[in-house]
């Protein structure tokens, strides 16, 4: 009987993440992979549109939680994920990423335990782990720590790889974070970084997209901006000093700003959307679709971003990346990549000081190279063949 995998997507950072496992485990013919989605995002341009761009079928599963406080969101997806799992029985649960979402599945899956026998409500009940009776989980991009737990996002990492049974890692930083939490060195496994493979599966379809052009910009000539955290655009003082240094650096270079849903409720909120949209040299647009949203990517000068997935992508394609945040769970993308954290009053310094880097100064992180989802699949045949020998999470 094949395995039921569930992947768990919920927002628009996580697609990427599960989109190149989905297609290599429908390549096994051991494996049955299904897509559960939750519905942490839910607009057409901030989910759908992604489904599409990453080739993936509409989700198996739609939880449909929508938006929340973090408690309310949390209890949600982890009241109806519970009612899935009995449901469908899966053999293994993939949740990938640091949203709310990766958390609460990981808790409603680890605290679950089926009945011996599996009822009729499942199409093709599963054979369940003896000493578990529950599905194992893991956490694909585990490790990862900014150690500022102001971050909703890294209460959720930590939650996630304390609780996971296998923990894939995309780069060392990961596996020194997981051993010195006391994780077992045996729940963990290097893969490497998931969202590179996404990038080269679309590269021929990104290039083709030739974003740059339909905006008028010519390669290499203008900055990206995207911005979402809630330290950078919940604070109308933050907001409005960010306001300001778009402002300055868009007089010296054409500025396209993709804006989050959540930004743009904020800055509506505190009244700068109509002043921003005015501003000369500086294009506001709604939350892109991948390929056009990496189409710009691959044509910027440099980006400015508080997004994790974007300082990853940029350090792999050599583009120099600032990065609006007083810390970063992905120190690789300083130490080997372009990536530079800086605040909003040195913004406009750092914009002059990294169109100087050169090709040379960039190097691509040690299994950044579009092969991790193999190495996963390699990872969950073990894992599925040797689940018995497996103890639950607490080492
Ligand atoms: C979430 C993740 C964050 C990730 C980001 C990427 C958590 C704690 N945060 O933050 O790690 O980097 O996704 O986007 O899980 N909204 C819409 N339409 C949508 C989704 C959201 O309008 O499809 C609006 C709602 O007003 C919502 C707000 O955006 O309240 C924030 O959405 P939410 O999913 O809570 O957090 P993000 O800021 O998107």
């Amino acid at each position: 009987m094949k395995k039921l995998i569930h992947l768990i997507a919920a927002a628009r950072p996580n697609f990427m993440k599960i989109a190149p496992l989905y297609h290599a485990l429908c390549k096994e013919t051991w494996a049955k992979p299904e897509i559960v989605h939750t519905g942490q995002h839910y607009d057409a341009n901030m989910s759908d549109t992604f489904f599409r761009d990453l080739e993936l079928p509409p989700p198996h599963h739609h939880l449909g939680i929508g938006s929340g406080s973090h408690a309310e969101q949390t209890g949600k997806v982890m009241t109806a994920y519970e009612r899935l799992l009995e449901a469908t029985r899966p053999s293994l649960v993939v949740v990938v990423g640091d949203v709310n979402s990766t958390m609460a599945c990981t808790l409603a899956t680890v605290k679950i335990k089926y009945a011996e026998k599996a009822t009729n409500q499942s199409e093709e009940p599963q054979p369940i782990s003896s000493s578990l009776q529950r599905p194992l989980v893991a956490h694909l991009e585990a490790g990862l720590r900014s150690f500022d737990r102001t971050m909703p996002e890294e209460i959720n990492r930590i939650v996630t790889d304390s609780l996971a049974d296998i923990l894939w890692t995309p780069s060392a930083d990961g596996d020194e974070n997981l051993a010195r939490e006391g994780i077992a060195v045996d729940k963990i496994v290097r893969v490497g970084n998931i969202m590179i493979d996404s990038l080269e599966m679309m590269r021929p379809k990104i290039e083709a997209t030739n974003m740059p052009k339909q905006y008028g910009f010519k390669d290499g000539s203008y900055g990206l901006v995207t911005l979402h955290r809630p330290s950078n655009v919940d604070d109308q003082g933050q907001l409005e000093a960010i306001c300001a240094a778009l402002k300055k650096i868009s007089q010296r270079m054409s500025l396209i700003f993709p804006v989050h849903p959540r930004t743009r409720k904020q800055l509506e909120h505190f009244d700068f959307w109509h002043n921003l949209k005015q501003t000369p040299n500086l294009t506001l647009s709604e939350p892109l679709p991948y390929l056009q949203f990496m189409s710009l990517v691959f044509g910027s000068r440099l980006v400015i971003t508080d997004s994790g997935g974007v300082q990853e992508e940029t350090t792999y394609l050599g583009i120099p990346c600032l990065t609006l945040r007083a810390n970063t769970e992905r120190p690789i993308t300083v130490s080997e990549g372009t990536n530079r954290l800086c605040s909003v009053t040195t913004l406009a310094q750092h914009v002059g000081e990294v169109t100087t880097i050169t090709k040379n100064q960039r190097k691509k992180p040690l299994m950044w190279d579009g092969c991790t989802a193999e190495r996963v699949v390699v990872s969950i045949r073990d894992i599925l063949h040797l689940q018995v020998e497996f103890t639950p999470s607490g080492n």
